[in-house]
């Protein structure tokens, strides 16, 4: 059995992510690690900050916060957030360690032995005022197309034209404002990314066929575009040093590589932080080295981070010519939007995690986004959508049940789980769809189809409802005692078939389900196909416990509130 190694792409250091952003990328990733977890498959979860670069430089210096204090209580505030949502990661790291600066610099030395780097003069424009080069976005001035007033040194945003800083009238610092700039030449490393266009190529080849269609095409588009070699280095003073022993003069310089360089690599060196904080983990190596195929390796990621994953990343690991693990399935996503629009800080429009979490417990969260993630397309958030969602599945179909079958059968048998009856033509035929569906819903999981196995899992749920309205135990009761009891004794052992499958999508739920029965050994992990035709695992006998309201139900006042304190109206 493959063991399988999973990673989210690397959130950006700079502020607290939006529902979006955990919908894109970590939250799939944490559902399909948990779900090939109780499959009882080894599975490594991977994610980390991603700390460097321009924009950490810019928001330490909006809080008046040295760069690395800044990050270390960044990385703590999203972990924080994660920790919140249920994100189970094995390690979550910070693509700033010291792990990923080794590894960093080894790539860079391999890639430069084996040919593929080379240093080349560029101009770039210096502020003497900042004290720093400005990366061609940190030089805003006049397009001299359509004369916008704030155009960017890379692009235009009101023409959309592309520039180069150059040719901006009246060029000024994005960062201090001065107007007193020059272009001074610079030397910098550039990975040739062109010579590795055609073992890229063959490479993509083997695997595009394996891959959604969403990540294919978009490696498609950039191939074909052809690889153009790009610098690697910055003239910053937070970054992955240029190891001195190989380009001396760069180093003394203060050059960094560039973010998009280091960041991917941080995979690799997020699974030696995981490594060197406890001994037992010692063999990292043996996830990413030379494991062609003992280990499978899936991304997850949105859909703008793509090309770097499927194109530019490999092409790295390509040239280091070393057997750097590659991925082999990359799972993307396409946005989340709110009511429609983007998802805007600085408009304060739509949904930041950490809010979301003071709104309401995870569970919540998890399954919305999952039964509405943005596979095939784009989906929209609206709070309308969030809780009636909420209301029908978690609170009416799940939440109800489990609560009115424990509720009814204390009341009427006491806090063990009655005996009595046996099962009969309903609980083979209610059986049978168990087993149907959980086939269902494992398949999907197993496609990383999220909103279909969200689907399936909600169609267990209805089952055990229909099962109820049929057999109708509270009327049952008055004529067949032991009919009542069997009715109950199976909808219990739904319950308990329910905590465990439901577990990759609510854990905290599924966990108050399963400890509401009180079994001499409870350690399933998951349910075969047997044991869910048979519905049987929690016996007569078994105390049980009642858990308090598993899903509150959302008011129209709360969705009224919901979309005041953050907008709700389409963009
Ligand atoms: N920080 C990037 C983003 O937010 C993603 C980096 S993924 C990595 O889009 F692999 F490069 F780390
Ligand atoms: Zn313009």
């Amino acid at each position: 059995m493959a063991r399988h190694l999973i990673t989210s792409a690397l959130p950006y250091i700079n502020g607290i992510k939006h529902l979006g952003n955990m919908v894109g990328s970590m939250l799939p990733a944490d559902v399909y690690s948990r779900y090939l977890r109780q499959r009882g498959h080894d599975v490594l979860y991977i994610c980390a900050t991603d700390e460097h670069g321009t924009p950490a430089e810019l928001a330490a210096k909006e809080r008046g916060l040295a760069v690395d204090e800044f990050c270390a209580q960044a990385h703590d505030a999203q972990k924080a957030v994660y920790d919140g949502f249920a994100l189970a990661f094995d390690y979550f790291g910070r693509s700033s360690s010291a792990e990923n600066r080794d590894i960093t610099q080894h790539f860079a030395r391999k890639l430069n032995e084996n040919g593929f780097i080379e240093e080349r003069a560029i101009r770039q424009v210096y502020s003497p005022a900042d004290g720093r080069f400005l990366p061609d976005r940190y030089v805003e001035g006049t397009c001299p197309h359509c004369g916008y007033d704030k155009a960017r040194g890379d692009q235009c945003e009101n023409c959309t034209r592309v520039l180069d800083p150059t040719d901006l009238i009246d060029p000024r610092s994005a960062i201090s404002g001065s107007t007193d700039l020059e272009v001074r030449e610079t030397k910098h490393l550039f990975l040739l990314q062109s010579k590795l266009q055609h073992e890229v190529e063959q490479w993509v080849a083997r695997h595009e066929d394996d891959w959604p269609q969403l990540a294919s095409s978009i490696a498609r588009k950039w191939l074909n575009e052809g690889l153009h070699d790009r610098a690697i280095t910055r003239d910053l003073d937070w970054g992955v040093p240029v190891p001195a022993d190989t380009w001396p003069e760069l180093a003394a310089e203060g050059k960094v590589f560039y973010v998009w360089f280091d960041a991917p690599i941080e995979y690799i060196g997020a699974t030696k932080e995981w490594a060197d904080q406890d001994p037992a983990n010692r063999d990292w190596k043996s996830w990413w080295y030379d494991v062609d195929t003992d280990v499978r390796y899936t991304e997850f990621m949105a859909k703008d981070n793509v090309p770097f994953h499927t194109v530019m990343f490999p092409a790295t690991e390509l040239g280091v010519r070393e057997p750097w693990k590659k991925v082999d399935f990359v799972k993307a996503f396409n946005w989340l939007t709110y009511y429609g629009g983007k998802f805007s800080t600085s408009q304060k429009r739509g949904v930041f995690t950490d809010q979301a979490l003071d709104i309401l417990p995870a569970d919540y969260w998890r399954y919305f986004l999952i039964s509405n993630a943005p596979e095939s397309d784009d989906a929209s958030f609206t709070w309308e959508h969030f809780t009636a969602t909420v209301n029908k599945d978690l609170a009416d179909t799940l939440g109800n049940f489990v609560n009115r079958v424990l509720s009814f059968s204390r009341k009427r048998f006491g806090d063990d789980v009655p005996a009595g009856g046996e099962p009969g033509e309903a609980e083979a035929k209610l059986g049978e769809e168990i087993a149907r569906l959980l086939a269902e819903y494992e398949t999907q999981m197993e496609a990383l189809q999220f909103r279909k196995a969200a689907a399936a899992l909600r169609a267990l749920w209805s089952a055990g409802n229909s099962y109820l309205e049929e057999k109708a135990p509270w009327l049952e009761i008055k004529t067949d005692k032991d009919g009542a009891a069997l009715t109950l004794r199976t909808a219990m052992n739904l319950i308990h078939l329910y905590a465990v499958v439901s577990e990759p999508l609510i854990p905290a739920t599924a966990r108050a389900m399963r400890a509401a029965f009180t079994l001499a050994d409870d350690t399933a992990s998951w349910v075969s196909a047997d044991e869910a035709r048979a519905l049987s695992t929690v016996p007569a006998g078994t105390p049980f416990t009642v858990p308090p309201v598993l899903f509150a139900k959302l008011t129209d006042e709360d969705l009224e509130t919901y979309k005041e304190r953050f907008g709700g109206e389409p963009a």
